[in-house]
């Protein structure tokens, strides 16, 4: 399928970097007038995006995901820092800059339910400026794309969420922009469409079409096949950057050894191994399976199954990885689940009064 040509002007600079936030500090102040207090949502956030990356935004509930996109997307204006789109700055060139950005944003109602997918679709373009031959080109396109030709004149009302989160990709794209922030795409999606999404992301959005993303997600899994970096964000600080296969390799940790033989050995010598952390053994029908956890697992295979295989019969040997989440929790010293939305500051205090 060929994609029809956008009609916006020629990106920006052709060597600055997809997005580069840098220092991002916004502010929020909540509760009643003289009990008025100031938490930072999102607090001193850097860091930057190269072209054609997917680019994963991770942290616990509360930690500034959804702020710090909303201020890239210019919903939001930050107290301080700077955000650049391509070289240019999204306050100072805004309408440049939103003509590059596509935005999917989670929990809020983004379309008209009375309306049909079609309909929405052309209310959007509309606003995107695109119109006659070369907006019903774009749709067509779109919904063909997204596996929607079946359902486009039918009321949104009576999609599945699944079917609904397609016509909101539909939309976020729909001016064919270079970036595209996705909060938590999948959230709320049975494993179908969440798998659906996911391919659509990677292979049409990333690899096929070369835009760059930056998504959010809880699901480390998901977090885990598709970016090529993930920035960890907490309490509204950027706690590092790196890839996935990077995380797991340096961040301290152990690996589980479990080795199944048949009968019931001596294995006495295997749980006394150099680097051996902890060791059990269990008999079960027949079958012991020892389980050996040390930093590497590696270190220990080749001798335990020497020792093991004297006399008894190996059935099989597993190795368990540390997990993105395992990362997580080590890297934001929080569990999954967990909820660290800020209290408001005790301290109190204006908000910075540079930034834009
Ligand atoms: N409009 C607002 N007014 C006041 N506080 C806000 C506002 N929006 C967000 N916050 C607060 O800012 C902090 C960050 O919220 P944000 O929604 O950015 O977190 P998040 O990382 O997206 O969380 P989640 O994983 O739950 O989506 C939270 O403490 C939240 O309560
Ligand atoms: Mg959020």
């Amino acid at each position: 399928m060929t994609e029809p040509g956008s009609t916006l002007e020629p990106a920006g600079r052709e060597d600055a970097a997809a997005l580069e936030c840098r220092d991002v500090v916004k502010t929020f102040k909540r509760g009643r007038r003289l009990r008025r207090k100031t938490m930072k949502a999102v607090d001193g956030a850097s860091f930057s995006i190269r072209k054609g990356e997917l680019f994963g935004l991770l942290g616990p509930n509360g930690a500034g995901k959804t702020t710090l996109v909303r201020c890239i997307a210019t919903l939001l204006i930050p107290d301080a820092g700077s955000i650049r789109i391509l070289g240019r700055d999204v306050f100072k060139d805004s309408l440049w800059c939103r003509q590059r950005i596509g935005l999917l944003t989670s929990g809020e109602r983004t379309l008209y339910w009375k309306l049909s997918a079609r309909a929405n679709l052309n209310f959007f373009a509309a606003l995107y400026g695109l119109s006659g031959k070369e907006r019903d080109k774009r749709i067509d396109y779109l919904v063909e794309l997204l596996g929607l030709k079946e359902v486009e004149n039918e009321r949104l009302e009576r999609y599945s969420s699944g079917m609904k989160q397609k016509v909101s990709v539909a939309r976020a794209i729909l001016h064919d922009p270079d970036l595209i922030l996705l909060d938590e795409p999948s959230l709320g999606l049975d494993p179908q469409f969440a798998r659906f999404i996911r391919q659509f992301i990677r292979e049409e959005l990333n690899q096929r079409l070369g835009k760059t993303i930056l998504i959010t997600t809880h699901y480390m899994d998901e977090a885990d096949e598709l970016c090529n970096r993930i920035a960890f964000i907490s309490r509204g600080k950027i706690v590092d950057v790196k890839s996935p296969a990077a995380y797991k390799r340096d961040i301290p940790h152990t690996e589980v050894l479990e080795i199944r033989v048949q009968g019931q050995p001596d294995t006495r010598p295997v749980e006394t191994l150099p680097g051996v952390e902890r060791a059990s053994a269990e008999f079960k029908d027949g079958v012991t399976t020892v389980k050996l956890v040390l930093p590497r697992a590696e270190t220990a295979l080749a001798d335990a199954i020497e020792l093991l295989r004297t006399g008894s019969k190996i059935l099989g040997v597993d190795v368990k990885q540390p997990t993105l989440e395992d990362v997580f929790l080590y890297v934001t010293g929080t569990s999954l689940g967990a909820d660290t939305t800020e209290k408001p500051d005790e301290a109190g205090g204006r908000p910075g009064a540079d930034g834009h």
